[in-house]
């Protein structure tokens, strides 16, 4: 009976409390000498508070190459499966079959579009048309608002051609985001692929809004400590991209000649051995574990499910501390297309190129 008062106590905590991954790790401690957490009753998934108040749910599904004719599919089968955040960008060029599938399954009431977090980001290409492109975003996904708008990166084009990394040009385009607020399209506002450098240049200038958000690529291969310990002194919270290592990307958007493979790593295989879980589960639960949210991104049903999963995967300080200690260094989307003449890539990421 004791046993079930104590389930009890820490599921009903779960729903009272919003919980940070770090406030969910001593749950976890808690835990252990319970059943796995699915069968708690109220059992919620674990959340980020942003620093606006707002609850984002840490554990998202991504959609970048998920194909037109699957994307639809795979996110109806995420929802199905109970992600509760989606991550869509306009260049992905799929948000008008996802609108598809959100469109009737918020109009019918099937789900209730308060309870899904979703997420997209301006093109690099938009940024002197903010509102236009969110604009856009919203009718092509069938939504009245986003919970979250991203500046996709910190760099820009113009009529087709990069011009690099330009901090006034930045600072209007996040005064347009700011204006989103205001206008009540977008509940939160963020940036994507923003180093210490960029953040603290956009800080400089008191914005009436702090980024609530950066999503970066982020893996034991890249663990960006210095960012992740500056965006957290900022109040900024860290979304992973490419948690699993996309080595499947297609060879343009492969800027070296050899990739690391994440999910062949030795020392997260054991690992994932030691906890019966999968070396993907693993790399999702290290980067919960981390304070990082994720969007691990897959079209086939039972990684979709399997993905998620890794949140009942509970990683010890000495799991924990084996990952760390891998000294790999890899990025798997440098993004070298941004680099204006003469440019080297550790130039673009400020230093942070392999952090
Ligand atoms: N802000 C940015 O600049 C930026 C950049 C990149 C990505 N993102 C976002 O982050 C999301 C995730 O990143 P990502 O798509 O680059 O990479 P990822 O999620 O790390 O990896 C996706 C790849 O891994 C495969 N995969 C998925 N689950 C697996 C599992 N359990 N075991 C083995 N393989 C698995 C997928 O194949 P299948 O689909 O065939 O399963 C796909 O090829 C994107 O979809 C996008 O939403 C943002």
């Amino acid at each position: 009976m004791l046993f079930f008062d104590l389930k009890t106590a820490v599921s009903a905590l779960q729903v009272v409390i919003p919980i940070h991954t770090r406030s969910l790790f001593s749950i976890r401690k808690v835990s252990q000498y319970l059943p796995p957490l699915k069968t708690y009753f109220f059992f919620t998934q674990p959340v980020i508070k942003l620093n606006n108040g707002v609850d984002m749910p840490a554990f998202g599904f991504g959609t970048w190459l998920a194909e037109p004719g699957v994307v639809g599919e795979s996110v109806r089968l995420a929802l199905k499966c109970g992600y509760k955040h989606i991550d869509c960008a306009a260049i992905y060029e799929n948000e008008p079959e996802i609108g598809n599938v959100f469109g009737p399954l918020f109009s019918s009431g099937e789900y209730n579009r308060k309870d899904i977090f979703i997420t997209s980001k301006a093109w690099v290409s938009e940024f002197k048309n903010i509102e236009g492109a969110c604009k856009k975003t919203l009718s092509d996904l069938q939504l009245e608002y986003l919970d979250l708008y991203l500046l996709h990166l910190p760099f820009e084009t113009e009529n087709g051609v990069n011009i690099g990394y330009n901090a006034e040009r930045i600072q209007k385009a996040w005064e347009s985001m700011e204006d989103l607020v205001a206008k009540g399209l977008v509940k939160s506002v963020g940036v994507s692929n923003f180093t210490i450098l960029k953040l603290e240049e956009l800080l400089k200038h008191s914005p009436k809004l702090v980024p609530a958000c950066n999503q970066v690529e982020a893996h034991p291969y890249l663990p960006q400590k210095r960012l992740h310990a500056f965006c957290k002194e900022k109040g900024i919270s860290i979304m992973a991209y490419t948690s699993l290592g996309n080595v499947n990307r297609p060879s343009m958007f492969k800027y070296t000649c050899e990739d690391p493979v994440l999910l062949e790593d030795p020392v997260v295989k054991k690992v994932a051995e030691r906890n019966n879980a999968t070396v993907a589960q693993v790399l999702l639960a290290w980067a919960l574990a981390t304070g990082f949210g994720v969007i691990p991104k897959s079209v086939r049903e039972e990684r979709i499910k399997e993905n998620l999963d890794a949140i009942k995967v509970n990683l010890s300080a000495e799991d924990l501390q084996e990952i760390n200690s891998i000294t790999i260094r890899h990025r798997y989307l440098d993004q070298n297309w941004a680099l204006t003449p003469g440019q080297k890539a550790e130039e673009l990421w400020d230093g942070e190129m392999l952090e």
